[in-house]
């Protein structure tokens, strides 16, 4: 079957650069991408690409040429879904806040209402892609939903998880590692699956482009996160005994990278990883272990999570302890808020918990962060739930210049690894500091023998104590 237009429902980091791409690299597909929140939709429309949802680099050229031509973005769900061939539900699974499986399971109710919201619509047959993360077997729901509530319209549904990285999303579109698709494996998901090849194969080489069965693919995905989250959490156990040792963890990962069996990518010790999926998919791991029964499997994929959390809390001891054990009244500023560099998303970023773990001990925070927004960092507060709006408000500010982040400061952290803090002009930063004058860095992105040199008191995380 040739696809000839596309809906995405969900305009997110998912559904947005992905749609963009599919759109750009073929012209002949109409691709509409829809969502109910109004704002949303209208920032993607902006003629002003500034204004744009989604910071990706090169996202605004990919959207500039391609809407208005074969790219839409709209808020009309019902016409969009009417209108497409294929439909990739692209809407968000954030972990349950609530009932059975809270704080573990992901939480469904999004998938299911676009699922309900299909079978309404739909008249004709259509191919349904789940793109968003989903724990194993949902597509299984997705189907007896679409089958029992539908005007008797086929569907077919397929597993196309994302595997791009926010930071690098187009990147990681336009050149993928692999493609995975996977699908029923009748005649009738043999059709679906290649329709979905074909499009991608637009611009990807044939032999990237993998096909499975549903729930391989499904479980993949979280498969992948779990091996990267887990390599980031193991890095970051030895960045403890590195610290208590001397050795030094920048060196260590180079040594053990250089091993071909090892590989040199996600051995960067940090404060912790972040992001929309990390966390979430381990979660959906251990929670499908512990309902099969599985105890020791929930247990060994929990620690990754586990050491993250102990890394993120070490980091803000260690703040408090060096800073003569009190941090009440001091002004600590935070060099970064987004869980990585180059995204505006701050979804399960560290820094949040850090400084929920600094404002208890009643520090005052002032926060720099190129991208990310101030209603941003206080949603994300407020979400923790630890104090008040007016509370945060006073004990937090954020600020949209480095220099005026710093002044009268005592101490700076680094808790995500923008470049452009590399390139500070550190010295007028440690002239307008309070003396002695820290540096934290959870990133390891300094160059903390040149600060040393100016004057600076630094904690390089992973590496022998200078404090
Ligand atoms: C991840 C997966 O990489 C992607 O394939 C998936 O589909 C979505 O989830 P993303 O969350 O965008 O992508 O970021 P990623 O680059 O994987 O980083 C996750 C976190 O780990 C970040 O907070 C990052 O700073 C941290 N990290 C990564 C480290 O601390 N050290 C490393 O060496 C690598
Ligand atoms: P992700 O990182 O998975 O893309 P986001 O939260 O960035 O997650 O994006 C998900 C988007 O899906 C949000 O913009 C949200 O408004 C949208 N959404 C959720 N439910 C629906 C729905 N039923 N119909 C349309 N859009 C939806």
């Amino acid at each position: 079957m040739k696809i000839k237009t596309i809906c995405c429902i969900g305009a997110g980091y998912v559904g947005g650069p992905t749609m963009a791409v599919i759109a750009q690299k073929c012209p002949h597909i109409k691709v509409i991408v829809v969502d109910i929140n109004e704002s949303r939709i209208a920032a993607w429309n902006d003629n002003d690409l500034n204004k744009l949802p989604v910071f990706e680099p090169g996202l605004d050229k990919i959207v500039e040429e391609a809407r208005g031509r074969n790219l839409f973005f709209s808020t009309n769900v019902d016409q969009a879904i009417d209108e497409a061939d294929m439909i990739f539900i692209s809407v968000n699974t954030p972990t349950k806040t609530y009932g059975k499986g809270k704080g573990m399971a992901a939480d469904l109710k999004y998938i299911e209402l676009c699922a309900r919201q299909i079978a309404r619509v739909a008249k004709q047959d259509k191919i349904v892609v789940e793109k968003s993360t989903l724990p194993v077997r949902t597509a299984s729901a997705i189907k007896n939903i679409l089958d029992h509530t539908g005007n008797g319209v086929q569907f077919q549904i397929l597993s196309n998880p994302e595997f791009l990285a926010e930071g690098t999303a187009v990147e990681d579109l336009l050149m993928p590692d692999r493609v995975l698709i996977g699908g029923d494996t009748s005649e009738a998901g043999k059709v679906a699956i290649q329709s979905l090849v074909d499009v991608y194969a637009n611009w990807i080489p044939k032999e990237r482009i993998l096909t499975t069965n549903v729930w391989s693919s499904e479980l993949s995905k979280l498969t992948a996160n779990a091996f990267l989250a887990q390599r980031v959490s193991s890095i970051n156990a030895m960045s403890v005994i590195c610290e208590k040792t001397g050795a030094d963890i920048d060196e260590v990962s180079k040594a053990i990278g250089m091993d071909s069996r090892i590989g040199s990518k996600f051995l960067k010790a940090s404060v912790g990883f972040g992001g929309s999926c990390f966390q979430k998919d381990i979660l959906n791991l251990v929670y499908i272990a512990k309902s099969y029964g599985l105890n020791e499997v929930a247990d060994y994929w929990e620690q990754v999570i586990i050491m993250n959390d102990y890394q993120k809390n070490r980091f803000s001891d260690n703040i408090i302890t060096k800073l003569y054990n009190t941090v009440s009244g001091k002004k600590i500023t935070f060099l970064g808020w987004a869980f990585k560099k180059d995204t505006n998303d701050t979804r399960e970023s560290p820094a949040i918990k850090v400084a929920d773990n600094l404002l208890s001990e009643q520090a005052h925070i002032e926060v720099y962060d190129p991208k990310v927004t101030e209603e941003r960092i206080y949603a994300d507060l407020e979400y923790l739930n630890t104090r008040t709006n007016e509370e945060n408000r006073s004990l937090l500010k954020v600020q949209n210049n480095p220099y005026n982040a710093t002044q009268n400061s005592h101490a700076i952290a680094v808790l995500t690894e923008w470049d452009e803090f590399k390139t500070f002009d550190w010295q007028k930063i440690y002239d307008n500091m309070l003396k002695p004058a820290f540096v934290f860095d959870g990133r390891g992105i300094l160059n903390t023998a040149e600060l040393e040199k100016i004057g600076f008191i630094c904690y390089k995380l992973g590496s022998g104590t200078r404090i």
